[in-house]
């Protein structure tokens, strides 16, 4: 996966993407990633990449000629890209769109907004827009860093071991449930007893179960989507009655 990303602060993506994951996906080419300065793309001795909004208000307008400057020179190379513009007026990113992402997209550029926002006319080179959530961040880098870290820990080979993708919360669309490692007691506190039994398939119930509880308590809007299995569904009303 490849992904161009367009930014004025490249400096703050710089350093979660040479960490963990991200770092070990770049060194096997799994993924790469190329930051671009906004600002490379300005014109003008001060290189302004924004400007007073017309009808006035307060705030600054991204400028449309830098992204479009941008975008004009990524393109020339021919090859397809899905632009991505991260803004908290886009589609809700989740689980299921990364997984897509991961599957049918081989190239990306994620346009990171800044300011009050981007003049309109942007829009038209840009496929999707996408929020990571109902708030408002300062600008598109924690977002643009957010979907390219859910998106490339899907790559095969990205995690090193496939099966902890699989076990993944969302995977299944419920929470996780609770993990324990030594010391089996620790302040008062133990392991429960099945996690040490040895029963696998106990031990895999009761994970299900605490999956069910978690989501059942925090989410319960999670589990009107997920497919439950009759033994969820007994599960289910066992937790409701406690
Ligand atoms: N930029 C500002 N807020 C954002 C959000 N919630 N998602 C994506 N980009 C953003």
């Amino acid at each position: 996966m490849k992904c161009d990303v367009l930014t004025l602060f490249p400096d703050i993506l710089t350093a979660y993407l040479n960490e963990s994951i991200l770092k070990r996906a770049c060194e096997k080419d799994l993924l790469e990633v190329t930051l671009y300065n906004i600002r490379d793309f300005a014109s003008g001795p001060h290189r302004t990449v924004d400007d007073y909004p017309y009808g006035g208000g307060a705030g600054m307008v991204f400028k449309p000629e830098p992204i479009f400057g941008a975008l004009d020179f990524l393109k020339g190379d021919g090859e397809p890209r899905k632009v991505v513009l991260l803004s908290p007026q886009g589609k809700p990113f989740s689980q299921a769109i990364a997984e897509a992402y991961s599957r049918e997209e081989k190239r990306f550029v994620f346009i990171c907004g800044r300011y009050e926002g981007l003049d309109e006319r942007i829009k038209v080179l840009v496929d999707e827009e996408v929020s990571i959530g109902d708030y408002v961040i300062t600008g598109g880098e924690l977002a643009a860093l957010v979907i390219i870290d859910a998106v490339a820990r899907l790559l095969p080979g990205a995690l090193g071991d496939e099966k902890s993708i699989e076990d993944e919360s969302f995977s299944w669309g419920l929470l996780d449930y609770p993990h324990y490692t030594r010391p089996r007691e620790f302040r008062g506190m133990q392991v429960p007893d099945v996690l040490v039994s040895g029963n696998h398939k106990e031990i895999g119930l009761w994970r299900r179960r605490e999956s069910l509880r978690k989501t059942l308590k925090v989410r319960p809007d999670l589990i009107e989507k997920v497919e439950l299995t009759e033994q969820d569904k007994k599960i289910l009303s066992e937790l409701k009655e406690e």
